[in-house]
């Protein structure tokens, strides 16, 4: 079972000058072929990246991009269709900004505090004299491990007004106040948690984190921070992942972050490299085997031991003689008391596949260079320059932005049939194909070719798609 040395893929693993490096080869022990390596330079280099990873002959390309570089790998990840990136752009969207943490959890209805985003700074001043106090002012786009060093509470209109003239965010993020007992971070691997932590305020503050003097553990993480960590794992289509929750002192978890970038312990990044194996390899590697709660046993070691361990690889729970034994150990989790083994198919590993559409292309989603550009209304009038941006448009008011991007039902089928040669039959056709909306704007913005999957739609047809769409966009 598996494939060859032949048939493996060919993998390189995406570094970034003056960017800490996620992964190196020491993660992927005992890869058979050679691991090439490209490094982004910054400054114009994208086309020179482009062609080495060409002439690589790179199928995978492995590592996480900082905010910084975020666009310009989504260009470079159009104009190399053939590679897959792990994660994938469309993964890593939420590593750009808070703003996009915000933006995708409220596409999947996934619990946050309750967020404002304004690029309008005249309505978010309306908004601020009106709001109830404390609010939290935070800086959207920022390496994130800063560990609240941009996150402010604000209890008046006075202080808020102060700190935005001060900081002159753009755009302006806030958040109702979530008073909580902790925050919570989960990491995970094919959508099944492998570590998690509190992470706890020091007494009488509000901020958690550590670096900042608060308090760590690993016990008992509640059952439904996990359950909630692998839901957005799954709606972000993650390899691996991690996400900080907060944990309300009402007992309910919100998301504060999620990433593809995070510190963690090498052995951690061993199993995430070895996940990765298994699945390129269709199986001929080891699918790691991470038992839930492993993270309340290994945290009982010193923090200096954690950080040397490598290549840690359980075995599975087998109901022999000394299973007897140490299988009777059970846990109370949800309410109940269970067999900690018995978890491990509740929360299964699941093998992440590549998906072929854009989900957050940047024409639509990136509002920091782009703001004007709206295409629920703005389809059919002319978007001003990026150059333009950042720019004041219309209100902002938290969510009621994801309704106004969204293109329609409506708005995509009067597209198509605006084209000679296809009919309603044919867009049914289309959006039956591709499930929903999003994934048809997708397939239009990254790889139209693609359309020629749906029944009826020629390569001819996909030309006059291709340029239609274009002119839409002018
Ligand atoms: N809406 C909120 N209500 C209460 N505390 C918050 C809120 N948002 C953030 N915090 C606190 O501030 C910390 C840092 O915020 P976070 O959004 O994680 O930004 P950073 O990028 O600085 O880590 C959190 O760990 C949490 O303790
Ligand atoms: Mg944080």
């Amino acid at each position: 079972m598996g494939l060859t040395n032949k048939q493996l893929p060919k993998l390189g693993f995406l570094y970034l000058d003056y960017v800490l490096r996620f992964f190196d080869h020491s993660n992927f022990k005992g890869w058979p072929n050679k691991i090439e390596t490209v490094t982004y330079h910054w400054k114009n280099d994208k086309e020179r990246f482009i062609k080495e990873v060409k002439r690589k002959k790179i199928d995978v390309l492995i590592g996480n991009i900082p905010a910084t570089a975020y666009e310009t790998f989504r260009e470079i990840a159009r104009e190399l269709p053939h590679v897959r990136f792990i994660p994938s752009m469309d993964t890593q969207f939420s590593n750009k900004s808070k703003e996009n943490v915000t933006r995708f959890a409220w596409k999947y209805d996934l619990p946050i505090p309750k967020t404002y985003v304004y690029y309008n700074h005249k309505n978010a001043d309306k908004f601020l004299q009106k709001c109830e106090y404390p609010k939290i002012i935070k800086k959207s786009y920022e390496p994130s491990n800063y560990g609240g060093y941009f996150v402010h509470k604000v209890d008046s209109y006075t202080e808020a007004r102060e700190l935005l003239d001060d900081k002159k965010y753009h755009p302006q993020y806030m958040q109702d106040f979530v008073p909580m007992e902790a925050d919570i971070r989960v990491m995970l691997i094919g959508h099944k948690p492998v570590c998690a932590f509190w992470r706890r305020a020091p007494e009488g503050e509000w901020l958690t984190n550590t670096s900042q003097g608060g308090s760590m553990d690993y016990m008992d993480v509640p059952k439904n921070v996990l359950d909630l960590a692998v839901k957005v794992s799954k709606a972000a289509n993650a390899e691996y992942w991690a996400c900080d929750v907060a944990y309300g002192i009402d007992g309910v978890p919100r998301i504060l972050e999620c990433a593809t970038a995070f510190a963690a312990f090498p052995y951690i990044r061993d199993w995430i490299a070895q996940y990765i194996m298994w699945s390129l390899s269709e199986g001929r590697f080891r699918k790691p085997h991470m038992p839930m709660f492993n993270w309340e046993e290994l945290g009982k070691m010193d923090a200096s031991i954690l950080r040397t361990l490598r290549h840690l690889h359980f075995g599975k729970f087998s109901p022999s003689y000394d299973g007897e034994y140490f299988g009777n150990k059970k846990k109370n989790y949800g309410g109940k008391k269970v067999h900690l083994h018995k978890l491990d198919k509740e929360y299964k590993i699941y093998d992440i596949k590549r998906r072929w559409h854009e989900e957050w292309p940047s024409e639509i989603y990136n509002y920091q260079d782009n703001l004007a550009l709206k295409p629920a209304k703005g389809m059919k009038t002319k978007s001003p320059k990026a150059k333009d941006a950042p720019h004041p448009t219309t209100d902002e008011t938290s969510e009621s932005a994801m309704d106004k991007i969204k293109i329609t039902k409506e708005e995509i089928s009067d597209f198509f049939s605006s084209i000679d040669g296809i009919g309603k039959k044919k867009v049914k056709n289309i959006i039956n194909h591709f499930e929903n909306i999003d994934e048809v704007v997708g397939v239009l913005h990254q790889n139209s070719s693609i359309l020629t999957e749906v029944t009826g739609i020629t390569k001819k047809l996909v030309a006059k798609i291709e340029k239609a769409w274009k002119e839409l966009l002018k």
